[in-house]
């Protein structure tokens, strides 16, 4: 699709360059702007993020349609982390072409963190996009698609101070509400594209958060996923993340609350203090590692050793015996030698994670590391993933097993897509349990007692094995 679309490059106006246009005035006033589609790709960041939009356009009178032949816009919110989530979209953009060229008044939108990479490219060289809105342009979405009717427009400025915190997030339904805490990150970790398209981290103000915690509770929304790409470094002035945990805890309705994803060097005390003593706050942590060498470590600008990496897990292990870590793994960074990732499995093999997110380094341009020549092919990086991918196949399932015989505390989320006589939902660990339906309502917690187990799931007693869960991605950078 790119390629077809590559050509002349068009002209563009940036936010505030240009007024309104009088033919994208004709377009709402004679209501043709109606209903927008809106798919989402990426972390979680993502999914709360689009929820904000929709709160965005249905504020201005717009509908949101899950059919993309019944919409008149068409927004796609993107992610940048890897070059593979780039090509997704990219392909995705080809549908979408296709079906612009059969209603050419259709209006496509690229938001979210690959339209602030790519910014104006987009515009220029993918023809079909006529609207780029970087994290930071949503207050302002209803406008900029008006805008994009009549020609393309981009908005990529970054914002210092934009939290949206006084916005009201249009939330799916489900037992789970995603709340973001703050935005951006300061990290600059050298892999890392995060920084230059979300922008420097800022903190929503404690007061809006609870606010937010209490609108979501009162919807029925029973657990609460606080979000952040270093979540942990949360700071509104006054009050830090233990601050808000505690804070959220004492809010009626809410049975559960969890986080994610806090960066290792900013993980305090008080955090798990109140982590220890709020039972409401699940006993589970992300805790991304990225490398267990140090030498990787320190280029991958992590800020910390894998000694001091691994004395906030004993913290961990010692303040809470139950609590359940996952993490993030890269292998094949540039500069990592056969002993470095010896030494990630190594590590991986005593930590004895719950479970891992493992990736490939994939060179992200404007970062660090994209200017540093890469030494390990992409068939070494392969080969680093299986072997990896192997081991912590094992050691969750070993983890599960360990499960196999004791009861679990489930907030039953629905029942099975192909098995409709069972039930699913997280134990506070979030482990997948699935299990006979007993008649618990959504929204409740149920106790199971677990007959068996995958390296994915628990398995209720008298459920089937085979039940397919669901898992929602867990996973910010951080
Ligand atoms: N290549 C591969 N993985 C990456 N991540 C972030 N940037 C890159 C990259 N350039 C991973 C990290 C992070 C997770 C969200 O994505 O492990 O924690
Ligand atoms: Fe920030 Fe996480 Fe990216 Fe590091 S990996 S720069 S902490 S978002």
């Amino acid at each position: 699709m790119v390629s077809q679309a590559r050509g002349q490059a068009r002209h563009w106006h940036g936010t505030g360059a240009a007024p309104v246009a009088a033919r994208a005035r004709g377009v709402l006033s004679s209501g043709r702007m109606k209903r927008v589609f809106l798919e989402t790709y990426g972390c979680q960041m993502n999914v709360a993020d689009s929820e904000l939009m929709a709160g965005v356009l249905e504020g201005a009178g717009l509908t949101l349609t899950d059919r993309p032949e019944d919409a008149d816009a068409i927004l796609l919110n993107t992610c940048a982390i890897r070059e593979h989530a780039e090509q997704r979209v990219l392909g995705r953009l080809g549908d979408f072409a296709r079906l612009k060229a059969r209603r050419p008044g259709l209006v496509i939108g690229i938001a979210g963190c690959m339209a602030q990479h790519l910014r104006r490219r987009l515009l220029e060289e993918a023809r079909v996009v006529d609207l780029v809105v970087g994290p930071d342009g949503y207050r302002s979405l209803p406008d900029l698609l008006m805008r994009a009717a009549a020609e393309p427009v981009a908005h990529v400025r970054l914002d210092r101070d934009e939290t949206y915190g006084d916005l009201e997030p249009r939330r799916g339904r489900g037992t789970r509400a995603w709340i973001t805490v703050q935005r951006g990150c300061d990290k600059f970790c050298t892999y890392c594209v995060v920084p230059y398209t979300r922008g420097r981290e800022r903190s929503l103000p404690l007061a809006d958060l609870l606010r937010q915690v209490r609108t979501a509770a009162g919807a029925g929304f029973r657990e609460i996923v606080f979000l952040g790409q270093t979540v942990n470094s949360y700071h509104d002035g006054a009050h830090d993340f233990a601050d808000l945990l505690r804070a959220t805890e004492d809010v009626e309705g809410v049975l559960r609350i969890r986080y994610t994803s806090p960066h290792p060097s900013d993980m305090s005390e008080r955090l798990i203090a109140a982590m220890a003593e709020c039972p409401k706050i699940c006993p589970h942590v992300h805790l991304p590692l990225q490398s267990a060498s140090n030498a990787v470590l320190e280029r991958m600008n992590r800020t910390y050793t894998i000694e001091r990496y691994h004395a906030v897990v004993e913290r961990f292990r010692a303040a809470i015996p139950e609590i359940a870590l996952s993490t993030d793994v890269i292998v094949g960074f540039t500069g990592e030698t056969e002993a470095d990732f010896e030494a990630t499995c190594d590590y991986m093999k005593a930590v004895r994670f719950d479970s891992a997110f493992l990736f490939k380094y994939s060179a992200r341009p404007d970062t660090k590391a994209f200017r540093w020549t890469e030494t390990v092919s992409e068939d070494e990086k392969g080969r680093r993933l299986t072997r990896l991918i192997d081991l912590q196949q094992a050691i969750s399932a070993e983890r599960n097993d360990a499960w196999v015989g004791r009861e679990v505390e489930v907030l039953v989320e629905g029942s099975g897509r192909r098995q409709a006589d069972q039930l699913f939902g997280k134990s506070p660990q979030f482990k997948n349990v699935v299990f006979p339906d007993d008649g618990t309502p959504v929204g409740t917690l149920a106790r199971v007692r677990v007959a068996g187990a995958t390296s994915q799931t628990l398995i209720g007693a008298g459920a089937r094995a085979t039940a397919p869960i669901e898992t929602p991605l867990l996973q910010i950078s951080g």
